[in-house]
Order: C-alpha cells, then sequence, then structure tokens
C-alpha cells in the first residue's frame, strides 16, 4: 500500500529553497511514497477560544495530518528559530489538548538556509516541539544544507553530486525509518 507523507514546509515564499530542497527529497524517494504539502499559510492565528469551536480551516489540517502515515518537517531558519507561521500550524495541529493531531506518527525535520548554519539552531528548537508533541524523530542523518546558487532547482534537481547523494542517505534512512512503523 501507498505511504502518505504529510510535508510542512515553514515558508511562504513562492521561491523557498525549502521548498526545493522538500520537492528534491520527493524525488530520491520510492514509487510508494506520496508526499503531500499541507498549506499553513491562511490558517488563522491560534487562539485558545478557538478550543470550544475549532474553525474549519484548522480543523481541515488535523483531518490532513491524521490521514497521513509520516511527517517531514522543512523548515528555514528564522532569527535562530523556526519561522513563527510553522510554529503556529504545530500549535493549531497540536490542540484541542487531548487531540494532537502528530501524536505517534514517524517523522524527520530537514533544512536549508543561505548561512553557514544551515537550519541547525532551528531545528533544535523544532525538535524540542515535536519531542512534546510525541512525534517519532529520526535522528540521524542531520539535514543542514547551506544554500548556495542554483544547489536545486525549483522542481527539486540538485546540481551538486556530493550533496544528491548526501539527501539520497537521508531519504534511504528515512524510509526504512518510516516503514518500521508503518508496516508496508
Ligand atoms: C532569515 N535568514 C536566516 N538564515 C539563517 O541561516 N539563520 C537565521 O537565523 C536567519 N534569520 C532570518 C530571519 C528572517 C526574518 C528572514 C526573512 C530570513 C535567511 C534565510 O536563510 C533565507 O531568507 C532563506 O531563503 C529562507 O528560506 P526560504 O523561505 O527560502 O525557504
Amino acid at each position: 500500500a501507498a505511504i502518505k507523507v504529510a510535508v510542512l514546509v515553514g515558508s511562504l515564499r513562492k521561491d523557498s529553497i525549502n521548498r526545493r530542497l522538500a520537492r528534491a527529497v520527493e524525488r530520491l524517494a520510492p514509487a510508494d511514497f506520496s508526499f503531500e504539502h499541507i498549506s499553513i499559510g491562511d490558517l488563522p492565528l491560534y487562539d485558545q477560544d478557538f478550543d470550544h469551536d475549532y474553525p474549519s480551516m484548522c480543523q481541515g489540517i488535523k483531518h490532513q495530518i491524521k490521514a497521513a502515515d509520516a511527517l517531514l518537517f522543512v523548515t528555514p531558519e528564522y532569527n535562530r528559530s523556526i519561522p513563527g507561521v510553522l510554529k503556529n500550524a504545530i500549535d493549531v495541529a497540536s490542540r484541542p489538548y487531548g487531540t494532537n493531531a502528530f501524536a505517534g506518527k514517524p517523522g524527520a525535520m530537514i533544512g536549508t538556509s543561505i548561512g553557514a548554519t544551515g537550519t541547525a539552531l532551528a531545528q533544535q528548537h523544532l525538535r524540542n516541539v515535536l519531542a512534546y508533541l510525541d512525534v517519532l524523530l529520526l535522528a540521524q542523518p542531520e539535514v543542514y544544507v547551506k544554500f548556495t546558487e542554483g544547489l536545486i532547482d525549483a522542481d527539486g534537481h540538485v546540481s551538486v553530486e556530493g550533496t544528491q547523494k548526501f539527501l539520497q542517505g537521508f531519504v534511504d534512512r528515512y524510509v526504512a525509518w518510516v516503514r518500521k512503523f508503518v508496516g508496508a
């Protein structure tokens, strides 16, 4: 059976290098893996008053995440942390208390930035949040990609062979990790 991966990209930017990285990973995955990008840009800002009558858009993202077998977070680093838009989506999908949509799902995080740290600090914050939300996170390999001009095109083609091989290594580990839990 096909394995469905919900992809959360922490950037709304049209030319996002993190969306390119997500596409690159998708290209390197086996045919029985399908990837659905969850759109997070139109969600309202989470408000605890929602919990009494959860907005339909917020219920929608929870359904999409619950329907997925696995998770892939692809995040930029904003000011040494994750972008607010990603944190908001996570908060929305984790509530009301006791209905966390992420619970028990296998997942991984990757990211790319133009800075030398390659999103390492953002991912450290994200790891903390997702551990609390009971996501079964792949620990290794860590993927901190320093983006250089033309490294990955809009369709996810990687121009540097070493980077392509490195990403393939990540994908192979990720696929094996997800299969352990999904049993496919
Ligand atoms: C950045 N950027 C950035 N880069 C980094 O390596 N560490 C950082 O802390 C930050 N901080 C930061 C804050 C804000 C508000 C912006 C807009 C940008 C630069 C960032 O790596 C670059 O803009 C990437 O292109 C963002 O990823 P997407 O949107 O292209 O996927």
